[in-house]
């Protein structure tokens, strides 16, 4: 019996239509918009207007994703967010629901900045499990509302947005075929970037922790060498097994945390910066959305062409990572991103 493979069958995003800009924050916190600039490549960054949630970004994404793939039948949803629209239930149905699937399997997976990859993996697993036949992966989060909108070590890093990709089944030769992935963890550094308050070791209200606890606190230098080290790890080792060099790598598309870290892989993995796609100046980090909107951006840029061999990579919270490669498909209609 063929083994039943996931292959890339549809794209899109969403960014909620609100434009913070460096100078926005630097009116109303100790930094500017060289600093942000220099150290870490944002711009500006679109953030969700108070009312709107994940889901929101997630819908709008995840449709714009089946039509690209010519509305196929969806039988699965796997979502990936730090960010749910409540701490319970999933946001996973909610985005079904929205979407019109009626009773499909729909969940979240939990892995924040690398959960893209890890959705991607769960979904092509419920493709080989035969679960599915289509299954719609969505990568969506609003980080800006559990962000200190004061802290000038977060605020102006963090942002909102949500991208998704449609695999179906198919099989290891085709375009578009997802090849090999590598996926890890260690929690022990757990701490390096968390929201202390209103799990169920700090639990919930502010009576019971400060207020500063139930915002995201992070070590950014050392998530920065984290970052570099795991996601060259990880992509060398996706790439020996998939028989690529990295000469052979036709475009990077690592997780847009900052661009240094981007350009620190890419040396460090040995590809030409030209090679390792940047979005971050105009949507900042996305979290779990940043790789799905990278890759609608960098379609609508025409940097990416069929048989195109694309390795991606992220590092995130938990801490998790992971490197997966595939091929670009053929005849991936070019989504038009919009506001959500
Ligand atoms: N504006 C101005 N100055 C700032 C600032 C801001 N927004 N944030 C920090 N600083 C200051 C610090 O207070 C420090 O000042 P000091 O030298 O007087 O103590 C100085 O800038 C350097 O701080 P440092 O944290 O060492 O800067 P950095 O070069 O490491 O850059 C980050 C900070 C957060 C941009 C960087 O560490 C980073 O990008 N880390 C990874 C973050 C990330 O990707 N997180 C998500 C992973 S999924």
């Amino acid at each position: 019996m063929r083994t039943r493979v996931a292959v890339l069958a549809g794209l899109g995003s969403a960014l909620p239509p609100h434009v913070v800009t460096n100078d926005d924050l630097a009116a109303r916190m100790d930094t500017s918009d060289a600093w942000i600039r220099s150290r870490t490549g944002i711009v500006e960054r679109r953030v969700v207007a108070p009312g709107s949630a994940t889901s929101d970004l997630a819908i709008a994404a995840g449709r714009r994703a089946m039509d690209s793939a010519g509305a196929p039948d969806i039988g699965a949803v796997v979502l990936a967010t730090a960010t749910p629209d409540h701490p319970c239930p999933a946001t996973g149905p909610t985005v079904a629901a929205g979407l019109g699937l009626g009773t499909v399997p729909a969940f979240d997976v939990g892995a924040v900045c690398s959960g893209f990859l890890y959705a991607l993996a769960t979904g092509a697993g419920l493709i080989a499990a035969a679960v599915a036949d289509n299954v719609l992966v969505i990568g969506a989060d609003a980080f800006t509302t559990i962000v200190d909108p004061d802290d000038r070590t977060t605020a102006p890093i963090f942002a909102d947005g949500a991208g998704a990709v449609v695999l179906r089944a198919g099989t290891a030769d085709e375009p578009g075929a997802l090849r090999e992935t590598e996926l890890a963890s260690d929690g022990m550094q757990a701490d390096l970037i968390r929201i202390p308050a209103g799990g169920s070791r700090q639990r919930s209200h502010h009576s019971t922790a400060p207020p500063e606890e139930h915002y995201l606190t992070m070590r950014g230098s050392e998530v920065f060498k984290n970052a570099v080290l795991r996601m060259t790890e990880s992509s060398h080792t996706v790439l020996a097994r998939t028989g690529w060099s990295t000469d052979e790598v036709d475009l990077l598309v690592g997780h847009q945390a900052n661009v240094r870290i981007l350009q620190a892989v890419a040396d460090q993995l040995g590809v030409v910066r030209e090679r390792a796609y940047v979005n971050i100046a105009h949507t900042g980090n996305t979290a779990a959305a940043s790789i799905p909107l990278a890759l609608d951006d960098a379609v609508r840029e025409g940097r990416l062409n069929p048989g195109d061999k694309v390795l991606l990579t992220a590092f995130g919270a938990g801490t998790t990572w992971g490197a997966l490669t595939l091929t670009w498909p053929d005849g991936l209609a070019r989504p038009r991103q919009q506001a959500a």
